[in-house]
C-alpha cells in the first residue's frame, strides 16, 4: 500500500516520542484523515531506535468489556513486556504478566501495578517506553467494582463511587507517567471528536494534556501527488476543488484503472454522501427536519464556522447529532466546525439547494 507524504505530521510525532515525557498527547482529526496509518509510520520508522511500543488498536474489537480489556492489554509470558501478536509486522509490544492468572480476580490497582511493573522494566533496560492507545473512547464504558478493595473502606465514599470509570483512574495513572514521573509517553488516538470535547473539559487533564491535529491533506500536497501520479493538469485542476482525504486519491487512481473518468467518480461519491445525510435525517426521530437542514445551511457559503455563531443560532443539539453521525468534524481546539471532508460540503451544498427549491 502506498503512503502519501505525511511528512509534517510524522516528523512531529517521531520528534514527540524522543523528547522526554511531559504530558498526555491526544492525536485527534476528522474521520479517516490519517491517523492511525501516520501513528503506524511512525512506530515503524523508529522500529531500530531505543523505544518500546506499547500499541493498542481497540479499532479491531468491539466495545470491549472490563475481562476482554484485561486480555488486550496484557499478555501471559516470563517478561514484564513481550511481543504483541496481533501486531506482529510492527514489532510492538504488549504488558506482560504471571502465566496462569485469574482475570477475574484483577482489581484496578492490580491493573496500575502490572502496567507500571511493565514500562518500569523497559526504563530498567535502558530503553524508552512509549503507550499508545488507538480508539481510546472504547474504554468509556468499563468500571472496575471497587468493593471490599483498600481505598473502597474510606469513610467518604459515596454509593455511586463503588464503580470506578476504567478511563478516568487510567487519565490518573497517565498524569503520573507523564507530567509527574516522566516515564512513559502516552498518546491517545481517537476518530470520536464529541470524546475530545469530554476529554477537554476533563479537570484532571487541565494543564496535563497536548493536543495534535491530523487534518485534511493540504491543496499543494494533494497537487503534487496527482502529478505524480500521472494525472493530466485538466484532471488535477478539477479535482483539487474536491480531494481532502488520502483514501480519496486512492480511490481516484483505482477508479481510473477501472475506466472511471475523475468526474464520474467524484460525482458517485458526493451522491453517496447525499444519499447517507437525506437517509439520516429522514429515519432519525429526535429533530424536526426542518431545523436539522438550518444547521446544515450554516455551511452553504463556508466551509469552517466558528462554534459562537452556532451557539448563536440555538443549533448546537443539532450539530452535535451531525457530529455523531460523521456529517461534521469538530475542532474543539481551535473552536470550529466543518464538514468530515469537502466531498461531504459539495454534499451538503447540494442537499441545501434541493431543500431551498422546494
Ligand atoms: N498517507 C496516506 N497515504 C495513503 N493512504 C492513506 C494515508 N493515510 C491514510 N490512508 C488510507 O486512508 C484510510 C483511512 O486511514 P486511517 O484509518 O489511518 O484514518 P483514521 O484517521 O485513523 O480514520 P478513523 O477516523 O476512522 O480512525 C485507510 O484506508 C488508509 O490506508
Ligand atoms: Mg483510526
Amino acid at each position: 500500500m502506498k503512503f502519501y507524504d505525511r511528512e509534517r505530521e510524522v516528523n512531529f510525532l517521531k520528534t514527540y516520542c524522543q523528547l522526554e515525557p511531559n504530558s498526555i498527547l491526544f492525536v485527534y482529526g476528522p474521520k479517516s484523515s490519517g491517523k492511525s496509518t501516520v501513528m503506524r509510520r511512525v512506530i515503524k520508522d523508529l522500529e531500530n531506535s531505543d523505544i518500546v511500543f506499547f500499541y493498542y488498536n481497540l479499532r479491531k474489537y468491539a466495545t470491549p468489556t472490563k475481562d476482554e480489556f484485561l486480555s488486550i492489554f496484557f499478555e501471559e509470558g516470563d517478561k514484564k513486556y513481550l511481543p504483541n501478536k496481533l501486531e506482529f509486522n510492527l514489532g510492538v509490544c504488549k504488558f506482560g504478566i504471571e502465566k496462569n492468572q485469574d482475570f477475574k480476580k484483577f482489581s484496578l490497582n492490580d491493573v496500575f501495578a502490572k502496567i507500571n511493573e511493565s514500562i518500569n522494566d523497559v526504563v530498567e533496560d535502558g530503553k524508552k517506553p512509549v503507550l499508545i492507545i488507538d480508539e481510546l473512547q472504547k474504554l468509556k464504558n468499563i468500571y472496575f467494582n471497587t468493593e471490599n478493595q483498600r481505598f473502597s473502606a474510606s469513610p467518604s465514599l459515596r454509593f455511586g463511587d463503588r464503580n470506578k470509570s476504567l478511563l478516568n483512574e487510567l487519565f490518573n495513572l497517565f498524569v503520573s507517567l507523564t507530567k509527574m514521573e516522566h516515564l512513559c509517553h502516552v498518546i491517545c488516538i481517537t476518530s470520536d471528536t464529541l470524546f475530545i470535547e469530554e476529554v477537554y473539559n476533563n479537570s484532571t487533564l487541565k494543564n496535563t494534556s497536548k493536543y495534535y491535529l491530523i487534518d485534511w491533506l493540504n491543496k499543494t500536497d494533494i497537487e503534487k501527488i496527482l502529478r505524480e501520479e500521472g494525472f493530466t493538469e485538466g484532471e488535477v485542476n478539477y479535482s483539487i476543488n474536491y480531494l481532502s482525504l488520502p483514501y480519496e486519491i486512492v480511490d481516484l487512481i483505482e477508479n481510473k484503472k477501472l475506466g472511471l473518468t475523475v468526474e464520474e467518480t467524484i460525482k458517485q461519491w458526493i451522491n453517496i454522501e447525499k444519499d447517507k445525510i437525506l437517509y439520516l435525517i429522514g429515519t432519525q426521530k429526535e429533530f424536526e427536519m426542518e431545523r436539522l437542514f438550518k444547521a446544515l445551511e450554516l455551511f452553504k457559503d463556508n466551509i469552517t464556522i466558528p462554534i459562537g455563531d452556532i451557539i448563536k443560532n440555538n443549533l448546537m443539539d443539532e450539530i452535535k447529532f451531525l457530529i455523531n453521525n460523521e456529517v461534521l468534524f469538530y475542532d474543539v481546539i481551535n473552536g470550529i466546525i466543518k464538514p468530515t471532508s469537502i466531498i461531504e460540503w459539495h454534499a451538503i451544498k447540494e442537499l441545501i439547494n434541493i431543500y431551498e427549491k422546494k
